[in-house]
């Protein structure tokens, strides 16, 4: 036994040895918080030790990664290392979630012993993440530890499609999320932008569907979203073969992280089409987005993609996306039609008969399905698990179905938004999501205790529109993935971020000495500052008339709030700016009633400009005053018909003069079918 141990170790040395660099650990640093810590005094000395390695459960101790110092176990040495086995029952004062037994572990750190009690593999390997935390250059601080999960998917998804990604920096993710016990990595392999996964039988998703003649997503949809034989010059892209991915399943695989694979259908697959164009409606490329859900091709083609995806990927769960569909093609193609008339149903039902025909299929090969919140409508099996991306109300309606949830709400999960004042960060989608805000979100908190034992997970989701290079994936990703990974394992019962940004700090500087491009979280510039200080001037309180309507959506709280003295921050989800679309006339038009004819001498107001969703400066804006409320004279006018090319932006548009008036009213037009205009406080003074 103690041979076993000892080469096992040895053979972990050459692997693993270099994975994680020792960090300044401290005892009160552990990412994510554990369950129980109680720290105690002295330290498990490691260097130039000799200890003794007694391993009491056989073989479930071999995934552990293993450090120089565990190599000698002659017998003699005055420190010992234990592997024990832990039955669940006997974990000291923890109530386990469901599930969570596997992952659960208890420590012993003391100058002489270090015990690990674990009942699986993964046990031992979250441990062991825990270990090397407590690990500073002298050893082992010494204290005790007893842990579990509080949910059992801690996920992250990287969208390998809008922009390829090396097989080096999925490693690099893939050594940092274990560090923080993550276990699952999905990878969002297929989407319009590029097919990224070899299958045999289909050449064409990789050798043509793969590859673009622009590099930057923004490039390649601005100048119509084509693609290019591969080996074309100057074409960007790639795929994985079938071989890398293996290798990089088992990669995952030892350091306790299945991944994930991502199959989009039917929607998201403009890439397919263009490869294999009778998978569509129209039977040509470049026309449609979704595959034809009333064609048996569609059926056979994915069947047979699936095939090779489960052959590749081990992972029980497969994920076939199902967001989004824009089923437009569907109103006029003989063959969805027919389908729809022989189930009585409509499109949403044939994308309905479709996710059920795959959640079935992988049910038959031993697999379970996961999609976004989309596939609720199916009839899937109670196996299924639903990502739920939009209104966390879905979640409910989710459960109600009998499916699982793994949470993932874009408001905050979605970290291809802002994590800082956007004007100083690089192109993202838009909005603010900072380490703060993921850090306060309390899954489930809408739901009933019972509803709450369907929410198996956690997952933010990096999507790549806006990150053309590696570092600016790691930038995005690191370390907002450490509030998922806190919520995941510690759960969201005990908040102090003062605590976790302390510890974040410090692992920011551990993952940068794995080469990983983090985000300087040190010099965060924070919320934008006007939206701190509330503002006076002649207006507030006054009465708005909204001569065109706003959105009911983007209020801010009520009509009143155009005038409440309270200004936004970086975003407009932070429910502080009011939206106004429609391209007919003037999208925001009101009137503020002064209440009495007074002197003015300013009138201003802030829009917002955020490309990604569609949020544009005025093309027109026009002040106007007036002493009856009748007549009004025009005192300021802009038109701006070019979009001002910087992706994000906060722009005042005032005028200045001197005149009586006892109404002011503010226009500003959209001009865009998609377009929103979004202001906040019209200031008068
Ligand atoms: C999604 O963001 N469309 C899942
Ligand atoms: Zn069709």
């Amino acid at each position: 036994m103690r041979k076993r141990v000892k080469t096992l170790a040895m053979s972990l040395v050459l692997t693993f040895a270099v994975a994680t660099p020792q960090g300044k650990a401290s005892a009160q640093g552990i990412l994510p918080k554990p369950q129980s810590y109680a720290p105690a005094k002295g330290t498990f000395h490691t260097r130039g030790r000799q200890v003794r390695v007694e391993n009491r459960v056989g073989d479930i101790a071999r995934n552990i990664y293993s450090e120089p110092w565990m190599a000698v176990s002659k017998g003699g040495a005055r420190q010992v290392m234990i592997f024990d086995r832990l039955s669940p029952k006997s974990i000291a004062g923890l109530t386990l979630k469901d599930g969570a037994e596997a992952e659960a572990y208890q420590l012993h750190v003391s100058p002489d012993t270090i015990l690990i009690r674990a009942a699986s593999a993964d046990g031992f390997r979250l441990a062991w993440a825990t270990v090397r935390q407590l690990t500073t250059k002298k050893g082992v601080a010494c204290c005790d530890v007893v842990d579990a999960p509080a949910y059992k998917w801690r996920s992250m998804m990287l969208d390998v499609s809008r922009h390829f990604r090396s097989i080096e920096f999925l490693k690099r993710q893939i050594d940092a999320m274990a560090r923080y016990k993550f276990n699952r990595l999905h990878l969002h392999l297929t989407d319009a932008a590029g097919w990224r996964i070899e299958i045999k039988r289909y050449p064409r998703l990789t050798n043509l569907a793969a590859w673009r003649p622009y590099a930057t997503w923004q490039e390649w949809t601005d100048n119509g979203g084509k693609y290019v034989e591969e080996g074309t010059p100057g074409a960007y892209g790639g795929y994985y073969t079938q071989d890398q991915l293996r290798e990089l399943v088992s990669y995952a695989a030892d350091r306790g992280i299945t991944i994930v694979p991502e199959i989009e259908m039917p929607g998201h697959s403009e890439e397919v089409l263009a490869a294999y164009p009778e998978l569509s409606c129209s039977h040509e490329p470049y026309k449609d987005s979704d595959m034809c859900p009333g064609s048996v091709a569609t059926y056979d083609f994915m069947e047979n993609v699936l095939l090779e995806v489960m052959d590749i990927f081990p992972s029980e769960y497969i994920h076939v996306g199902g967001d989004e569909a824009v089923m437009k093609a569907w109103d006029n193609c003989l063959l969805c039609q027919r389908m729809m008339k022989e189930l009585h149903t409509d499109k949403a039902g044939l994308q309905a008969h479709l996710i059920t025909h795959f959640g079935n299929f992988l049910n038959a090969h031993g697999r379970r399905l996961v999609g976004w919140d989309e596939v609720i409508a199916s009839r899937l099996a109670p196996n299924t698990t639903v990502m739920v991306w939009r209104e966390t109300d879905l979640a409910r309606k989710a459960i109600e179905h009998g499916y699982d949830v793994v949470l993932s709400p874009g408001d905050y999960c979605y970290i291809d938004r802002y994590q800082d004042a956007p004007i100083t960060q690089p192109t993202a989608m838009g909005g603010y999501l900072t380490l703060k805000k993921m850090y306060d979100y309390v899954p489930g908190d809408d739901l009933t205790a019972d509803e709450r034992r369907h929410i198996t997970g956690l997952q933010a989701n990096l999507w790549a529109e806006y990150i053309p290079s590696d570092e600016q994936m790691e930038y995005m990703f690191w370390p907002r993935a450490m509030a998922i990974a806190e919520i995941g394992w510690n759960g969201a019962e005990k908040k102090d971020y003062a605590d976790f940004h302390r510890r974040a700090l410090a692992e920011c500087d551990t993952v940068r000495a794995m080469g990983i491009h983090a985000f300087d979280l040190r010099h965060e510039i924070g919320e934008r500052k006007e939206s701190f200080t509330p503002v006076k001037h002649k207006a507030r309180g006054c009465r708005v008339t909204y001569n065109t309507p706003l959105h009911p959506k983007y209020t801010a709280g009520g009509e009143q709030a155009l005038v409440d003295g309270v200004r936004g921050g970086w975003t407009y989800a932070d429910k502080r700016w009011q939206g106004f679309t429609g391209t007919e006339g003037w999208c925001l038009d009101v009137t503020i009633d002064m209440g009495s004819i007074q002197k003015l001498h300013e009138v201003s107001a802030v829009f917002m400009q955020s490309l990604g969703p569609w949020i544009y400066y005025p093309t027109k804006y026009r002040v106007s005053l007036s002493e009856d409320g009748k007549t009004f004279t025009q005192v300021y006018s802009q038109d701006q018909p070019q979009r001002d090319p910087c992706r994000v932006g906060y722009r005042t548009q005032a005028w200045h003069g001197s005149r009586k008036a006892r109404y002011v009213r503010v226009q500003g037009s959209c001009d865009t079918e998609f377009g929103w205009l979004f202001t906040d406080e019209i200031v008068v003074r």
